[in-house]
């Protein structure tokens, strides 16, 4: 049996403040339990030579264990710990951590604007809807599908990209398409990424009712030659008429992190803007679980203090989704700030 330490991201303490270790052990726990056969155990906060790791013990693990590992939205180094616990002639041997990244990482860093979520967050989030979906032991091998019906700028699409996936969006705020838009588009042509984009308007009777833009690229010069790329379409309409955009099961994985109800409400048709966004879960879930495949899941953000998990969990399961509530799954719960407690809701798609 091996033991191990992980190296926390510093950024995770800015983040998370105190939950930084707790929210580490959730998201192992997560991994362990889906793609490591359950044989990470014990993980708990440990401090050597003074500083703070989380450590666990594990079957020693292998090549892919690690490149799983690789991806867990905290890690910032793993070492494999030799000699007892605590005594002197403990050693750390690096591991190497080979991460899905296919981009440079300002892909996801670049953008700073009011109402972003945390890219470390939306990275979590990102991880723990899949390994909660049927297609998680594929996480090294599968273009997933992800679609984030509340966009904003993209942090979700961004990631989702990183990892080599298909990425969707949909925001209903013109400001954050148009920027949204600008900022990849510009990305791609800096960084000298073979990219094909389009952009449309969508209509209905005669009328403009929303704006697309589609773009098809890829990493290597080669694969966009052969035709092996990567799609991200965006969406800018109302996300309660996401099933008019994409066709049923198209996705693997539906990522959301909900409007907190401070500074940013949610819209809905019926009831315009709210601070809870219950109407707004209640009006786009059933669409946004007849875009998901069969054995997907989707994963959900939002806070506490204006909407219970329970009312969040009800309204997924009358969408025909099964909430996971147990296990590492009960223990995403954290504090923002004072007007903000967050939590994560993931629900599968029998
Ligand atoms: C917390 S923000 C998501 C931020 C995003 N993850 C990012 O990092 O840019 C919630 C988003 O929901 C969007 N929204 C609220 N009501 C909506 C609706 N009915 N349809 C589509 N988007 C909506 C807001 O415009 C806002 O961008």
């Amino acid at each position: 049996m091996g033991r191990y330490a992980l190296l926390i991201l510093p950024s995770a303490n800015r983040v998370y403040a105190e939950a930084s270790i707790a929210l580490t052990v959730a998201e192992l726990e997560a991994f362990g339990q889906a793609v490591l056969g359950g044989r990470i155990a014990g993980a708990c906060p440990a401090t050597i030579a003074g500083v703070p790791y989380v450590t666990f013990t594990a079957d020693r693990l292998d090549a892919r264990d690690t490149a799983l590992l690789a991806n867990l939205s905290s890690a910032y180094a793993l070492f494999e710990v030799d000699g007892e616990s605590g005594k002197s002639g403990e050693a750390l041997r690096p591991v190497e951590l080979r991460p899905l990244d296919r981009f440079d990482d300002d892909l996801i860093t670049i953008q700073k604007y009011q109402g972003k979520t945390n890219e470390q967050f939306t990275k979590l989030l990102l991880n723990v809807t899949l390994l909660a979906s049927a297609f998680a032991p594929d996480m090294l091998d599968r273009k997933f599908t992800v679609l984030d019906p509340l966009c904003g700028r993209g942090t979700t699409l961004n990631q989702a990209l990183m990892y080599g996936f298909d990425a969707a969006g949909i925001d209903l705020d013109a400001k954050d398409f148009d920027a949204y838009a600008a900022f990849i588009e510009t990305w791609l042509k800096r960084k000298r990424i073979k990219h094909h984009a389009e952009r449309a308007r969508l209509r209905a009777g005669g009328k403009v009712t929303g704006r697309r833009l589609r773009i098809s690229l890829a990493a290597d010069a080669g694969d966009y030659k052969s035709g092996i790329t990567q799609r991200l379409d965006v969406v800018n309409a109302d996300t309660a008429r996401a099933a008019e955009f994409f066709r049923p099961e198209t996705f693997d994985l539906v990522v959301a992190d909900a409007p907190y109800g401070v500074q940013h409400g949610s819209r809905t048709a019926a009831k315009g803007l709210a601070r809870s966004p219950a109407d707004l879960l209640a009006a786009a879930a059933p669409a946004w679980a007849t875009l998901l495949r069969s054995g997907g899941a989707c994963g959900i953000a939002w806070n506490t203090l204006v909407a219970r998990r329970e009312q969040a969990a009800g309204i997924l399961a009358d969408a025909g989704l099964d909430p996971v509530d147990a296990g590492s799954y009960l223990g995403f719960r954290h504090r923002v700030d004072q007007a903000i407690v967050r939590d994560i809701l993931v629900a599968r798609k029998p």
